[in-house]
């Protein structure tokens, strides 16, 4: 099995969700859950951004054990001095240094001209490697970049002393196949790969970060960057779970898996949604309400007989008790006399059929049936034959 490292950043890029702050606490009782999920590597934060996250990462730094804490800096001196502070107490310190590689942000952000940029990357590098052995460099926006420049960058900051390198799809805007050629390009051109762990990071403009994600680490990549619940910045990043569950339930066919307890997904996503107050839509894959629930009769029908007829993931694997069979309109036989077996009532043939037919006249007007709507059904005040 190839290893795939899983790098998180719901309390850096996840936290750019407009509307969304997290004190030191917040922070600290989702980081301690992300411990739990098994990620190797937590981004606590921007520490030059403000002195509240320079103290919390600070915080995650000291409190976290056993788990890489990385802070965020841009390629400027200052930056990674906050961050190296920061991250003083850290068991496992990673600075995330970086800086735009393509034309337009160059040119109109920046200010700066290519050969200015591979200078300012291989001085931010060689700063950081000042304070700590591990340097990731981001070379932002780099899907959008010139690809031999994108080379040249690398090359560079891995002989500066980088030991992983992210190519981001920063505006969300590649497709999985044009993802997975850039991967393979830079595997194949950059001399010195073999010396840093090629990452990815991709954003949900186009609704495909999990897609290119995918498509990334097929083609190679060894780490992959997102956020719990795909929270961040416009659309959003990589839902991490969303990534994570792919390689698990396509690892025999491929041969890679993560350090990750599935079986604490579900807990990660909902204490996500509750402190950031971002919901999670309920036909969220994976982490929705309905995931692993069934409404129409055939779907039903085919799950009673055999779970896996309309279901890939066991639900108790991501930390998710049972399925759910929801009875309405569009349920069939099967599921309502189920459901009533699972209450305690076993009715004759002839008065199921007549049940059966009370049952769909209730669901056409009320949407929903739940289990009181059948005791009453039944003439039953709620006690079990
Ligand atoms: O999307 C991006 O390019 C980033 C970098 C700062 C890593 O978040
Ligand atoms: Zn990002």
């Amino acid at each position: 099995m190839r290893r795939l490292y899983v790098f998180d950043t719901t309390l850096r890029d996840g936290e750019q969700s407009l509307g969304i702050t997290l004190n030191v606490h917040e922070k600290l009782e989702i980081a301690r859950q992300l411990v739990k999920l098994g990620v190797d590597v937590i981004e606590a934060g921007f520490p030059a951004s403000s002195p509240g996250d320079l103290a919390a990462v600070r915080t995650l730094a000291r409190e976290l054990k056993g788990v890489i804490v990385c802070g965020l800096s841009r390629a400027v001196e200052h930056d990674i001095d906050c961050c190296a502070e920061s991250l003083r107490e850290a068991g496992y310190p990673r600075i995330h240094t970086g800086i735009a590689v393509s034309p337009v942000h160059m040119a109109q952000k920046l200010r700066l001209s290519p050969d200015q940029v591979v200078e300012t990357a291989v001085a931010a590098v060689k700063h950081a490697k000042k304070y700590v052995g591990d340097v990731e460099f981001y070379a932002e926006d780099a899907f959008r970049s010139e690809l031999p420049f994108l080379v040249r960058v690398l090359e560079q900051v891995i002989e500066a002393g980088a030991t992983v390198v992210n190519i981001p799809d920063t505006v969300g805007y590649a497709t999985p196949w044009e993802y997975a050629e850039m991967v393979t390009y830079v595997m194949k051109h950059v001399s010195n790969i073999d010396k840093a762990v090629l990452s990815i990071h991709c954003h949900n403009d186009l609704g495909m970060a999990t897609a290119n994600s995918v498509a990334g680490i097929m083609a190679g990549a060894g780490q992959v960057e997102g956020t719990i619940n795909g929270i961040g910045e416009r659309a959003g990043n990589t839902s991490l779970e969303e990534v994570i569950m792919a390689i698990y339930t396509q690892r025999n066919r491929h041969g890679i898996s993560t350090g990750v307890q599935t079986r604490e997904i579900s807990a990660t996503s909902r204490l996500v949604a509750r402190i950031t107050g971002v919901p999670v839509p309920a036909h969220k894959a994976i982490v929705g309400a309905n995931a692993f629930m069934h409404a129409s009769g055939i779907h039903q029908d085919g799950v009673l007989k055999e779970r896996t007829t309309y279901e890939i993931i066991n639900p108790e694997v991501v930390g998710v008790p049972k399925n759910r069979i929801v009875l309405s309109a569009r349920s069939g036989r099967h599921a309502f006399r189920h459901r009533l077996e699972e209450l305690g009532y076993h009715p004759e043939h002839d008065n199921l059929e007549a049940l059966y037919q009370s049952f769909l006249q209730l669901a056409d007007q009320k949407g929903e049936i739940f289990d009181q709507d059948l005791h009453a059904l039944l003439g039953d005040s709620g006690s079990e034959e």
